[in-house]
């Protein structure tokens, strides 16, 4: 069961809105500044709750300026918000703006939210109806905790209602479910980026993708070393070769619906640690380094989005799942590999783990020809020093499919930035030993270069995508999500697949 209804007008009197901690109303700056403001607030929340509202709003010099919110305690037990609408309805803004107004009624621990959409115009409340159920969706995670901290008090998980008119009720309905499946799919991306390395080593990261998979009714195929040793992923084992574990390998999951007519790819990063290898990270730069494997659960969640919202595709993920150890059995520089594609790779620095695995990845996951892969990977710092940690980093080899990264950004409010990578980007990678060198150290482009290096072992010339997820992590979160590990990717590549369907 969802933590969001769809309610219409004609069966919610106001008599039932005394069961809600907190009742946002979403209003044009015009509204509030009119002289009917009185007689807007009474439709929604009747006369004498108006009244009083209105005169609060007054007392208090709320103007309603556009995204401006106050918070009224019209009650003991419950809190009215009047959200003044932003001008600008780029889904990034409305996500935060929702987050402010929701933010209201989380301080008072409301557990039933109502949100009126009654005032907004049509797609208004379409996108409304979507921020806010991503916003109390994001709320209502919960991360691992150990300690005193794992039984302090029973979690907050906060219900969201939505009120509408009653000719919206097809799209508002269509817009909250997939922003609550969105929300759900995000959630696990935090909860798994946020385990400790020792909780999610590469044997239990698999354990739980089986899992995973049995829930959802989905293949499941483990590539484990022995398999991975006779099928020749030399790239893939030089970087898990470093643990005596012997238990990293890639995941495959299948989603396969009936009569479908096109094939979608998700590849993930899936290094459960990255100590840098012999390279080891010096100074701070290590700490943290137990989400590098955030890509893997992007490609992981998404599959399980997919049949949750019964994509008519077929679809599969492929997850990297290592371990990048310092040890005396790992890969060193100056090593050359040779990569399951049969490309040889002369090794630069072992810190540039993800490619390393990925190119192996993504050669496996397209030796079956497919319509569309997207990879998701926290491949580089580089990416960051060039965009920050507000947006990813995406390149694609294909025109078209660098337009909609650009467009999907912007519409699920998960921005991603398009990178070219024209060929001269990857003449920094000739080898005087090999057919490539793994990476350039000599002040280019990395995140670049990285991209340009993947583009070389995917089979058929597949349509391709790739995200350096450099936006993983933000401080003080990011749009409506408040932790700074952001899930981010969820929204984005949900949002892509829509897009590239209509083509
Ligand atoms: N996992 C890191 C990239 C990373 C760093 C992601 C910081 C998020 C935050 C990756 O494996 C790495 O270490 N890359 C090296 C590549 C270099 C040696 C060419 C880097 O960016 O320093
Ligand atoms: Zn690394
Ligand atoms: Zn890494």
């Amino acid at each position: 069961m969802s933590y969001h209804k769809v309610l219409t007008s004609t069966n919610t009197s106001s008599a039932h809105l005394v069961s809600y901690g907190a009742i946002i109303l979403p209003l044009h700056p015009k509204h509030i500044k009119s002289k009917d403001f009185t007689k807007v607030l009474s439709s929604s929340l009747g006369a004498k709750t108006a009244q009083y509202l209105s005169a609060a709003a007054k007392a208090r010099q709320f103007k309603g300026e556009a995204g401006q919110c106050l918070a009224v305690d019209v009650s003991p037990t419950q809190s009215v918000v009047l959200a003044a609408l932003p001008e600008n309805f780029m889904a990034f803004d409305l996500l935060g703006f929702a987050r402010a107004a929701a933010g209201h009624g989380f301080e008072v621990k409301a557990t039933k939210i109502l949100v009126d959409l009654r005032n907004a115009g049509p797609n208004e409340d379409e996108l409304l109806a979507d921020v806010f159920t991503a916003v109390v969706g994001a709320k209502r995670y919960q991360p691992p905790r150990y300690g005193e901290g794992a039984n302090k008090s029973k979690p907050y998980l906060p219900k969201l209602d939505i009120l509408q008119a009653q000719e919206r009720t097809d799209r508002i309905k269509f817009a909250a479910s997939r922003s609550a499946n969105e929300a759900e799919a995000t959630n696990l991306v935090r909860y798994l980026a946020e385990l400790p390395p020792n909780e999610l080593t590469c044997k239990s990261y698999v354990e739980r993708c089986r899992e995973l998979a049995k829930v959802r009714n989905l293949q499941f195929e483990f590539f484990n070393y022995g398999k991975l040793e006779k099928l020749g992923a030399g790239a893939f084992l030089a970087v898990a070769q470093g643990s005596s574990h012997r238990d990293a390998g890639i995941v495959a999951l299948h989603y396969k619906p009936k009569s479908a007519q096109r094939h979608i790819t998700f590849v993930g990063k899936g290094l459960v640690y990255d100590t840098g290898g012999v390279n080891i990270k010096t100074g701070n730069y290590m700490f943290g380094m137990h989400s590098d494997m955030t890509g893997s659960a992007v490609a992981l969640s998404m599959i399980l989005h997919a049949a949750t919202e019964q994509w008519t595709e077929s679809v599969s993920a492929y997850l990297a799942i290592a371990d990048n150890a310092v040890s005396n059995t790992a890969y060193r520089p100056n090593e050359v590999i040779t990569s399951l594609s049969g490309k040889t790779i002369e090794i630069v620095n072992t810190d540039a783990e993800g490619r390393m695995a990925l190119a192996d990845t993504l050669c496996l996951a397209t030796k079956e020809k497919t319509d569309l892969v997207m990879d998701f990977a926290t491949l580089t710092g580089s990416a960051v020093r060039a965009i920050g940690t507000r947006y990813c980093a995406g390149y694609s080899n294909r025109n078209n499919l660098r337009d909609l990264i650009v467009k999907s950004g912007r519409e699920s409010g998960e921005r991603v930035w398009s990178f070219p990578l024209d060929e001269d980007f990857g003449d920094c990678l000739k080898s005087d030993i090999a057919d490539t060198k793994q990476c350039n150290l000599s002040g280019g482009v990395d995140h670049i270069e990285a991209a340009y290096f993947l583009k070389k072992f995917i089979n058929h010339d597949t349509p391709w995508v790739h995200i350096d997820l450099s936006a993983a992590e933000n401080d003080g979160g990011l749009g409506h999500v408040e932790t700074k590990t952001t899930g981010f990717g969820i929204r984005f590549a949900s949002r892509f697949v829509e897009k590239w369907r209509s083509l």
